[in-house]
């Protein structure tokens, strides 16, 4: 392959360069265009854009592949557990037992939360949307835990503890916040869970233990909430992480840029898809399950009706992880012994989708969000809480990428424009207008 090619403007040549992956993703380098040129390029939604060098995560969305490090999410769906995929896609190797256990032992040291927090929750109203909670409370833990002062000579970037203390404190308090979250809407009291207990294993022991009971870890559950967050752990430069990335760009702190991020998520574009899903399947089946009906309408351009969870910016395939979630939610139904109408008719929506030639040729696949509400309701998680799941699973993917970006010491991400806007005019006094 050339490493180089020209571009002919009038009369004059540029030289720009090609850059290569590691999977052989070939990328026209421009970052010479506009001083070589005076031009920029334009590519609203960075629909054909890539924004960084990334070691975290590769998609194929043609293959429908997807790995963390290397590693492909099949492997890890079934044989890792949550956190030591964290491990891998925060620090690049998967963690031997010591390793982990350390990571672990500095997780629960930073697993207390000051109790103004739970003030600030208890101001919110009981409808507020746990989205918008979660981004708020994660944002408020920067007031519990201050930035160490840095002067300018000192950039955070290098500043290897920096990180990883923000890191745990960060791994450590939203599971909290999030089981909180959840406790307060069904009104139980809120509690730190037991430390004694592995990573998810404590996550859902603080969501789901009712008063005054002991609460038995129920392998099915734990198996379920394992995988369901492995899956969403990262995938590269989605709406989201590019918002950590480019908030953590102007040295923001991983708070803050993680607090950006969820409110990223939240858009029914993108994680919020998971709970707009199940209110779809939910409507339909209220409508009598005419589920042919709702092709019609997601396929008629002058009706805003979309198929919630059906296509994807990258997978012009099957998304790996639907599928993975597909045959998990069948599992756990049976497991727990539930038969769940909304699950046939998602599975009689993508049966029809995929002979449907409007979604044949747009290449429209279910994605991660199509069954993974299904899941999350069999577990008795709210619709409202699914993004939040989504976010909690989505943690140690922004954190990579917020990490590598410092490290990289990246620039700070400012895009530029096309000003279509009026040219310059006079100011005219109010009586002359
Ligand atoms: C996530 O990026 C990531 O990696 C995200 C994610 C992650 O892990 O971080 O994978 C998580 O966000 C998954 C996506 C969840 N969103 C949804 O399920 C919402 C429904 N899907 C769509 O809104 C849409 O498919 C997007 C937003 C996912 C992708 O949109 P694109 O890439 O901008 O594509 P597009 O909107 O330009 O659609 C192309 C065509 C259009 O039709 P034409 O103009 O060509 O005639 O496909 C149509 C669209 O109208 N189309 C759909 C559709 N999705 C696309 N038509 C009906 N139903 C749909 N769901």
């Amino acid at each position: 392959m050339k490493n180089k090619v020209d571009l002919n403007i009038d009369d004059s040549k540029i030289e720009l360069n090609l850059v290569k992956g590691s999977e052989n993703e070939i990328g026209l380098d421009i970052s010479s265009l506009r001083t070589e040129s005076n031009m920029i390029t334009l590519d609203p939604g960075y629909k054909n854009t890539g924004s960084c060098k990334s070691k975290i995560t590769f998609l194929d969305g043609e293959k429908g592949i997807l790995r963390y490090r290397g590693y492909s999410i099949e492997e890890l769906a079934e044989k890792a557990n949550f956190l030591e995929v964290a491990f891998l896609l925060i620090f690049g190797e998967l963690p031997n037992q010591t390793q982990l256990n350390k990571f672990l032992i500095d997780i629960k040291e930073n697993s207390i939360i000051d109790e103004d927090i739970k003030r600030i929750l208890e101001s919110f109203p009981k409808s507020a949307h746990p989205m918008g909670i979660l981004s708020s409370l994660t944002s408020a833990l920067i007031a519990f835990n201050p930035e160490k002062k840095i002067s300018l000579d000192n950039k955070q970037n290098g500043d290897q503890d920096y990180m990883y203390n923000s890191i745990v404190k960060l791994l450590a308090k939203v599971p909290i916040l999030v089981a909180w979250v959840h406790r307060r809407r069904k009104g139980l009291p809120l509690d730190y869970g037991d430390n004694n207990l592995g990573y998810v294993e404590n996550i859902t022991k603080m969501m789901f233990q009712l008063p005054n009971q002991d609460y038995v870890n129920n392998k099915i559950i734990i198996d379920a909430m394992n995988k369901l967050l492995i899956l969403h752990a990262d995938h590269e430069q989605n709406c989201s992480t590019s918002t950590v990335r480019i908030v953590g760009s102007s040295e923001a702190s991983l708070f803050a840029s993680v607090a950006a991020g969820i409110s990223a998520l939240w858009g029914r574009l993108h994680g919020g898809a998971n709970q707009a899903v199940l209110e779809m399947l939910e409507a339909i089946k209220k409508d009598g399950g005419d589920t042919k009906k709702f092709m019609l309408k997601a396929k008629d351009k002058s009706d805003p009706f979309r198929l919630m969870g059906f296509g994807h910016r990258v997978y012009k395939n099957f998304d790996p992880r639907a599928k993975i979630i597909k045959v998990t939610a069948n599992k756990i139904l049976n497991e727990l012994g539930i038969s769940d109408p909304i699950l046939e008719i998602a599975k009689g929506l993508e049966k029809e989708a995929l002979k449907d030639s409007y979604f044949v040729e747009r290449k429209l696949y279910p994605n991660v969000d199509f069954y993974s509400g299904i899941i999350y309701k069999a577990l008795e998680i709210p619709n409202e809480m699914f993004t939040v799941m989504f976010a909690l699973g989505r943690l140690p993917g922004w954190v990579a990428h917020w990490r590598e970006m410092r490290l990289n010491n990246e620039p700070i991400g400012r895009p530029r424009q096309i000003y279509t806007g009026e040219t310059l005019r006079k100011f005219l006094e109010m009586g002359l207008r």
